[in-house]
């Protein structure tokens, strides 16, 4: 499907990936138009956004995708053609603590989008169905041996991943039902400007430069198969364009590092970047108690992508995290007020919460 001239709706548009995509996608589709329907948790980052609040080709809608009467009102009245659905609570740590949130967005959130689009799509007036997904639903892997391929049997271990897993098989239980066409990608972790500093890599970064001790879990032996977000949009793009309806891509980096090896680089070129001494970054490491049914380890075989949708990752580990480290020394205004409180009351006063009505 071409995504040019379509009217595309976003879910978690002013999320981590979610608002990266809306603004690549803006300058990538010069006549896309994007509805970009967002509940604004405290995970979103719709600041920053400005560009694409200008392009005339861009509406953010305040609504909760667990609400069955708004998803189907605002779909009756965009009548999207393409469904991109980022939208989900995102944090391992957050859905052991309190898992009912993920249930609510990621389960039922994408059941009643599932139930818009299948009210809306016809032959005549398609409506096609991206679903974005994370490689955690195939649970853990031993270190150095195997990687996940579309194939793999489900075996999530948080929550998070459960409620990813079930999403996953709503999705393509509406194709096979309904009808519905769909594509899905199973992507490996992310990182990049703009992500909520409670993930690893942000708040490494951040602690690095503010000289405060660097949590890690366990004995950071823990391995993450780590992709730049724009290598992740271009995989989405590709996916959209040139994947097999009703199939599913596995989207990694091919970058495998151990948590110690993550926060090595983040040392090295924080230091480097902001003429700071690496060793002295990594003397406040702190390792604390491990987290509850904590992955050993992620990896994606990519093939399928590479050789069915043409897809490779541009960016090396080192030279993606150079960027990120950069954005940040850029951007530290927002990252102070997202961690201040004021963000959220500035969300507050600029986006009134929606009812069953888009904006
Ligand atoms: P994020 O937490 O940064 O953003 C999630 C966005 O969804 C936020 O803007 C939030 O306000 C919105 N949202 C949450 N609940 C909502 C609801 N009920 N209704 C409407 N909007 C709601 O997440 P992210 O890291 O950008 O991840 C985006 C997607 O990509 C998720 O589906 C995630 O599972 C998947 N994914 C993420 C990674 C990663 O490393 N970050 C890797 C693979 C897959
Ligand atoms: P995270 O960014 O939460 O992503 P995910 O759990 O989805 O992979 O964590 C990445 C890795 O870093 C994971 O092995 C847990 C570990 N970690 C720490 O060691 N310390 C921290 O403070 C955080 C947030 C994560």
């Amino acid at each position: 499907m071409n995504i040019d001239s379509k009217r595309v709706l976003i879910t978690g548009g002013a999320g981590f990936i979610g608002s990266n995509f809306v603004l690549r996608t803006l300058e990538r589709y010069p006549h896309a138009k994007l509805y970009n329907v967002d509940k604004l948790t405290y995970a979103a980052n719709p600041r920053g956004m400005e560009r694409a609040e200008c392009s005339g080709r861009y509406q953010l809608i305040r609504a909760d995708i667990a609400h069955g009467e708004t998803m189907r009102t605002l779909f009756e009245r965009i009548e999207p053609e393409l469904i991109i659905h980022f939208a989900a609570e995102s944090h391992v740590d957050r859905s052991i603590l309190g898992p009912a949130e993920f249930i609510r967005t990621n389960i039922e959130g994408t059941f009643q989008l599932l139930e818009a689009a299948r009210a809306l799509h016809t032959a005549s007036k398609p409506i096609h169905f991206h679903h974005i997904s994370t490689d955690e639903v195939y649970g853990s892997l031993p270190l150095d041996e195997g990687a996940f391929t579309e194939s793999t049997a489900y075996d999530p271990s948080s929550p998070y991943s459960a409620s990813k897993a079930a999403s996953d098989h709503l999705v393509r239980a509406y194709y096979r039902t309904y009808g519905l066409p769909i594509t899905i990608t199973n992507c490996t972790n992310n990182y990049g400007p703009r992500q909520f500093p409670e993930k690893l890599v942000p708040l490494m970064i951040l602690s690095a430069l503010e000289e405060r001790s660097l949590p890690i879990y366990g004995e950071g032996k823990n391995v993450r198969d780590w992709l730049y977000v724009d290598d992740h949009i271009e995989a989405i793009w590709a996916a959209i364009e040139r994947g097999r309806v009703g199939e599913t891509y596995g989207i990694g980096g091919g970058e495998e590092k151990n948590n110690l090896e993550v926060v090595e680089c983040i040392a090295q070129i924080v230091a480097a970047e902001a003429d700071m001494d690496a060793e002295a970054i990594l003397a406040r490491r702190v390792f604390i108690r491990d987290r509850p049914g904590h992955d050993l380890r992620y990896a994606i075989d990519p093939q399928k992508a590479r050789d069915e949708l043409g897809w490779t990752p541009r960016e090396s580990f080192e030279s993606g995290m150079r960027k990120t480290v950069r954005y940040i020394l850029e951007n530290r205004a927002l990252y102070d007020s997202i961690r201040s409180g004021e963000y959220r009351q500035w969300i507050a006063k600029n986006y009134t919460k929606r009812g069953g009505e888009a904006a």
